[in-house]
C-alpha cells in the first residue's frame, strides 16, 4: 500500500518563480518570503517523497477556451515547462509516473469521478512553481509528478465539495495501490487574489486564515461555501483555493499542522504555504 507522507497547500504565484529564477530572493522586497521557507524546505527534503500528486490550474497555457476539462490527469511519462511569454522557465522537465497515475484514472473513474486524461500537457506557473518553493532550484526534480490539473478558469468550476470528495477517492485510490511509493499531495493557488475587475489588488488575509484553520478542523463544513462566497472573500482568483480541498480530502480526517506561513502579499497575492501531516 502507497503511504501517503504530506498534504501541503502553496500558492503558484508566477512572480515568486521568476524571482528565484533571475537571482532575486535576496533583494529586499523577496528576502522575507524566502527567508521563512527553510523548515517547509527541510520537511519536504526529510519527507523525500517518491511521486508527489500536484493539484494545480492551467492559466489558459495548455488548455484553452476550446478544450475546458473540469478535471484533468497527467498521465504521461513528462511533462514539459510551458512557455508563458517569457520563454519555458529554466527548471527541470517534470517525470511522471504513469503506471500510478493509471492506477489513479482507473480508480477514480470506476468511483465514477470522470477524469479526461492527458497524456501530453505543458505545465505551467501553476504546477512549477510550488515545486520550487518546496524543492528550490536543483539539477533535477527529487519526486515524480502526477499533474491534476482543475479548471478554476472558465465558469462553472468544480464546487469545494466536489473537489474533496475528489480528494477522498484519490486516497482510496491509493490505499488500493499495492506499489511501495511515499506519496505528498499538493493543493495549489490561492490564496486571497483578484488580477481584472474593478476589485483588483483584492487581499483578504483574515479570510485565507480562516480557510486554513478550517480546512483543517472541519473540511466538510468548510466545503459548503459557495463559488459566491468565496469570489465575494477571496477575489475572483481566490476560486483556485477549491484546490486545496482536493488536497485536503485525500488526507485523513484527523491531520497535524507541521508548518504554516501567510505573506502578504506577494505580487497581487496573499501566499500561503501549510503543510499536514496524517495524524
Ligand atoms: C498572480 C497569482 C496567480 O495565482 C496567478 O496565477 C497569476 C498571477 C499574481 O499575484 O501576480
Ligand atoms: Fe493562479
Amino acid at each position: 500500500m502507497a503511504e501517503l507522507v504530506g498534504g501541503i497547500g502553496c500558492s503558484h504565484v508566477p512572480a515568486v518563480g521568476a524571482a528565484m529564477d533571475n537571482g532575486k530572493t535576496e533583494e529586499s522586497y523577496w528576502a522575507p518570503f524566502f527567508e521563512k521557507l527553510p523548515p517547509a524546505r527541510e520537511w519536504m527534503a526529510q519527507t523525500a517523497p517518491d511521486v508527489c500528486i500536484v493539484v494545480y490550474n492551467d492559466h489558459a497555457t495548455a488548455l484553452d477556451l476550446n478544450l475546458i476539462p473540469t478535471f484533468a490527469l497527467g498521465v504521461g511519462e513528462s511533462f514539459q515547462p510551458a512557455d508563458e511569454g517569457y520563454g519555458p522557465r529554466r527548471v527541470p522537465v517534470v517525470e511522471g509516473a504513469p503506471d500510478l497515475a493509471w492506477h489513479l484514472a482507473e480508480s477514480l473513474i470506476l468511483d465514477e469521478f470522470d477524469m479526461t486524461l492527458a497524456n501530453k500537457m505543458e505545465v505551467d506557473h501553476g504546477l512549477t512553481v510550488p515545486l520550487s518553493v518546496m524543492f528550490g532550484q536543483p539539477q533535477a526534480w527529487p519526486t515524480k509528478v502526477i499533474p491534476l490539473c482543475v479548471n478554476v478558469i472558465q465558469y462553472p468550476p468544480p464546487t469545494a465539495h466536489r473537489c474533496l470528495e475528489l480528494g477522498r477517492a484519490i486516497r482510496r485510490a491509493l490505499d488500493a495501490w499495492e506499489g511501495p511509493e511515499r506519496i505528498a499531495i499538493f493543493g495549489t493557488g490561492g490564496m486571497s487574489h483578484q488580477l481584472q475587475g474593478e476589485r483588483v489588488g483584492l487581499i483578504n488575509s483574515n479570510f485565507d486564515t480562516e480557510f486554513m484553520n478550517r480546512m483543517i478542523a472541519e473540511p466538510d463544513e468548510l466545503a459548503t461555501i459557495s463559488h459566491t462566497e468565496l469570489i465575494r472573500e477571496a477575489g475572483s482568483e481566490g476560486i483556485e483555493m477549491v484546490m486545496w480541498m482536493i488536497m485536503r480530502g485525500a488526507m485523513n480526517p484527523e491531520v497535524t499542522e507541521i508548518y504554516r506561513n501567510l505573506h502578504v502579499p506577494t505580487s497581487n497575492t496573499s501566499n500561503g504555504l501549510l503543510i499536514l501531516e496524517n495524524a
